[in-house]
């Protein structure tokens, strides 16, 4: 059964959703450096939603116990803040998914700690521009595949990988719901991608291998992932609004 289409309400109810979430990385900019640690931007991304009338999305979400994730290096996605502390050249992944009047905006962003390798900082570019190439792939009643087609092109000719098991999702009434948006595909394979549907598009890039290894978070359905071979992975992510015309980016800073 497909998902109905949003109405104009809908839309604009997303639309606010959206805002919040790319405020709360914006909120982030002026207090990530090196010595914070991942529980202070939890406490600081929920503070900041909860002033906007708008609450995590993640917390409590399969037993998730924390309000972001906060990614850092090797850390693939879903890594749990705690009393870890950045440091010097670390890259991490904040990822916030705000809730508001029944309707989630999802988006997520590196952040480069002090001075970071050169290696490190092409593997961030690379993974927002696969991004956003992945975002201009998008037609209306074009196909996931021509997302994850035009993603995995980009990351391999870099000489890096994609992450194949998770990617993104379609989002709004819920925050995970049909179409599976891959980082890899064909031209015109997968799902249809339909007008007035949200999906988000989030590339997780690895410096080396593809194999990511899965983690239990304690009390909670939802797992970690730490690449197989310990070496970096980075990942940018926006919630976007598929239209009859093309589409919107609901999540831009
Ligand atoms: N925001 C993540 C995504 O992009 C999902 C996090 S689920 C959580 O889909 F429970 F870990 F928060
Ligand atoms: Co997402
Ligand atoms: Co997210």
């Amino acid at each position: 059964m497909g998902i109905k289409p949003l109405s104009r309400e809908e839309i604009k109810k997303m639309t606010v959703a959206c805002r919040i979430a790319a405020d709360t990385l914006t909120y982030l900019d002026k207090y990530i450096k090196v010595g914070l640690t991942t529980q202070e931007i939890d406490d600081l991304a929920n503070d900041y939603m909860l002033s906007r009338g708008a609450i995590s999305a993640c917390i409590g979400y399969h037993g998730y116990p924390k309000y972001t994730c906060t990614s850092i290096n090797q850390v693939v996605c879903h890594g749990l803040p705690d009393s870890s502390i950045l440091r010097e050249g670390d890259i991490i992944n904040v990822d916030v998914t705000s809730l508001i009047d029944g309707f989630f905006g999802d988006t997520s962003k590196m952040y480069m700690i002090g001075e970071v390798s050169a290696e490190a900082k092409d593997l961030v570019e690379t993974a927002m521009m696969a991004r956003d190439k992945g975002i201009e792939a998008i037609t209306p009643m074009g196909f996931t595949g021509d997302i994850g087609f035009e993603i995995n092109k980009l990351v391999t000719r870099k000489g890096y990988s994609a992450v194949k098991e998770i990617g993104g999702h379609g989002v709004g009434r819920k925050f995970h719901e049909e179409p599976f948006v891959p980082s890899f595909g064909k031209k015109g394979k997968g799902d249809r991608l339909i007008p007035f549907h949200c999906i988000t598009v989030e590339p997780m890039v690895n410096q080396g291998t593809d194999e990511i290894i899965e983690y239990n978070i304690h009390g909670s359905n939802i797992k970690y992932y730490n690449t197989a071979d310990g070496l970096l992975s980075a990942q940018f992510e926006h919630t976007i609004l598929v239209t009859d015309a093309g589409y919107e980016i609901l999540t831009l800073q």
